[in-house]
């Protein structure tokens, strides 16, 4: 089998750079698109309990996006780095009041408090950040590969929520170079779209 992370890497390189690029302004809309996106989505509204990200290194930010989820009552919950098993993450309820912290990637997340935690199964969605997709719903993520295990048992025996994929529109790409463990999305919504692959 070819070797495809030195692939992988160039890319994730030259998309994070894509998206890291765009304005304040640009990120902005994109948000607000966001928010759009997710009013006429009928996952996301059919959806009571749903996890999202909090925005790093230009990612789309889901924040209006939450505050409007908030305001439709729904429960928000944010992944959180596992304390004791590495490469897994934890989804903790998300409030305006939530303690936060910063794990070590820098990235917010709210202080462990397993009164907090949600199994994985009471989750309706996940949605997830991701680096480059392509037209098939390949993900290519920062490279950790915890979604990949997060959402390992839906790929697998259809068990639990499924997941959305986030992304700016310049984050596609012609095809991302898939490993076995990788978990390729069925939707990914974009501020222009939705895209639909299973
Ligand atoms: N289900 C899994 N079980 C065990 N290891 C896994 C699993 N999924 C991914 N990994 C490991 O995680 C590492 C990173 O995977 P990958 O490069 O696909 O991350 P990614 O998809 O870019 O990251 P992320 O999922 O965090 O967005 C790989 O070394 C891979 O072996
Ligand atoms: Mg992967």
């Amino acid at each position: 089998m070819p070797d495809t992370q030195p692939e992988r890497q160039t890319l994730r390189q030259l998309i994070r750079q894509r998206r890291k690029s765009l304005t304040q302004a640009e990120q902005q809309a994109a948000a607000q698109q966001l928010v759009s996106r997710f009013q006429e989505h009928p996952g996301i509204l059919a959806a009571r309990r749903i996890a999202l990200y909090l925005a790093n290194d230009g990612e789309l930010d889901p924040l209006p996006a939450i505050h409007w989820l908030w305001a439709q009552q729904k429960e928000v919950f944010l992944p959180v780095l596992h304390p004791f098993t590495p490469g897994h993450l934890l989804f903790l309820r998300y409030t305006a009041t939530s303690p936060m912290t910063r794990n070590r990637y820098g990235i917010a997340e709210p202080e462990l408090d397993v009164q907090q935690v949600v199994p994985h199964s009471m989750l309706d969605l996940i949605c997830t950040p991701l680096v480059a997709f392509d037209a098939t719903g390949n993900r290519l993520g920062m490279g950790g590969g915890y979604y990949d295990r997060t959402l390992a048992c839906w790929h697998e025996h259809g068990l639990g929520p499924r997941p959305l994929g986030l992304a700016h529109d310049c984050q596609q790409v012609d095809a991302v170079p898939q490993e076995q463990w990788d978990v390729p999305l069925p939707q990914i919504i974009t501020p222009s779209r939705c895209w639909h692959f299973a």
